[in-house]
């Protein structure tokens, strides 16, 4: 199991940004009553864990480390005393760069945070202003570099690339500065123009889909032969350093999701449910006070279930067994997706060795294409 926990403040609402997140300035926004609504929210939905191990607690955002330690230690103690947590728990905290001072991250750390995923973006001042970032590359640079000397082992940077106007040599330069700092994990995404940003109403000069591929190409070789294994479509690390939580969502995994928008997937006897919470931060305040936060419970039905069963997995590289998909769908795998399956591996889009199932190296790079393959129209 896994424990999402939604954090929906920033200091500024990036232009390309689609997440629940909202721009606030620092001490404006209600972390007393947030931290007090997520363990009631905690506490009113911990039934539906049964009692199982959480592996992982996951506080995203929105920028997380907005919050003071006060208030992320309440909630992880919380955690404690209403869960099962896993003695080698990961708790993961996501982080802006802008928002980093050293003394509060040592208090993170003595409160149980043991991962980092710093916001990093670009390396390049011109690009962070571009992407309307609150910090610039040396704020960056010091983010990691003190997290490191506080004796954070666990750290990750998102890094994205297609930038606008990014050349390749300027997204191979980015990377190379990503690899120097030598951490254990790094993630590497293409920006898209989602639809209710700022860029998608203005848009900017962005790469085209071939530019864009050839960046791509060239930066993933040089992640590579900077010692990082690509195990998920946008997610390198060092051996031994996967997301533990990002991990259980590709698996199929069940998690619990608390805060504003936040969304949960659990199986309960042979059924897979999914929920979701109230999405606006205010509207979700009083909605938890009323006890009516959850405003959606859908139960997967087998098209569901196979789909994204192979959503998820099919990100991962090295996919899935007969058994992952019958353990996590509650399906029976002759009666449904063997002559799929079969088609897909003599058509060559997926290979199957040791008895694990994964996209061929081109499916890989078209794997919308090849999900396309398990959508079927539920009647
Ligand atoms: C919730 S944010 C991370 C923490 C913090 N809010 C920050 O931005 O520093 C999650 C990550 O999603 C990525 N992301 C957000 N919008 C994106 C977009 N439109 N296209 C690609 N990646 C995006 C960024 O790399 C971002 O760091
Ligand atoms: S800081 Fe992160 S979550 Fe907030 S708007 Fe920017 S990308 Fe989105």
């Amino acid at each position: 199991m896994g424990l999402y926990i939604h954090l929906p403040w920033c200091l500024h609402k990036c232009g390309y940004c689609d997440f629940n997140s909202h721009a606030t300035t620092a001490n404006a926004f209600p972390e007393e009553d947030y931290v007090q609504a997520l363990i009631t929210d905690l506490v009113a939905g911990k039934d539906e864990l049964q009692g199982r191990s959480v592996q992982s607690i996951f506080i995203g955002g929105g920028t997380p480390s907005l919050f003071s330690v006060q208030a992320i230690s309440t909630i992880l103690n919380a955690c404690q005393q209403q869960l099962n947590l896993s003695s080698d728990c990961e708790i993961t905290l996501e982080t802006n760069p802008g928002t980093f001072e050293g003394e509060k991250f040592a208090d993170f750390k003595l409160a149980g945070v043991n991962r980092l995923s710093i916001g990093v973006q670009s390396f390049d001042p011109e690009q962070l202003k571009k992407l309307e970032r609150i910090h610039g590359r040396d704020e960056a640079l010091h983010t990691v570099r003190t997290a490191q000397q506080l004796g954070f082992e666990n750290i990750n940077i998102d890094l994205m690339f297609a930038l606008p106007g990014q050349t390749l040599e300027q997204a191979l330069d980015d990377v190379a500065q990503a690899c120097a700092l030598d951490l254990p994990h790094l993630s590497y995404y293409q920006l898209t123009i989602e639809p209710n940003t700022r860029f998608h109403r203005f848009p900017p000069a962005i790469p085209s889909l071939d530019q864009a591929a050839d960046i791509q190409t060239a930066a993933m070789a040089a992640i590579n032969d900077a010692g990082y294994a690509r195990y998920e479509v946008s997610a390198f690390s060092r051996q031994g350093a996967e997301c533990r939580h990002n991990l259980n969502y590709w698996q199929f995994g069940d998690y619990l999701g608390i805060g504003a928008g936040a969304h949960s997937k659990l199986t309960v006897g042979h059924q897979i449910k999914r929920f979701q919470r109230v999405r606006q931060p205010d509207s979700y305040l009083t909605a938890v006070a009323q006890q009516k936060h959850v405003i959606q419970m859908r139960l997967l039905r087998s098209n569901d279930l196979i789909f994204e069963f192979m959503l998820n997995q099919l990100r991962l590289r090295r996919g899935f067994t007969r058994v992952d998909f019958e353990q996590r769908t509650q399906l029976c795998w002759q009666d449904t997706i063997a002559s799929q399956i079969d088609h897909l591996l003599a058509l060559g889009h997926l290979e199957q060795v040791a008895g694990r199932y994964f996209a061929s190296e081109h499916a890989y790079r078209f794997l919308d294409s090849l999900l396309q393959e398990f959508l079927v129209e539920t009647p």
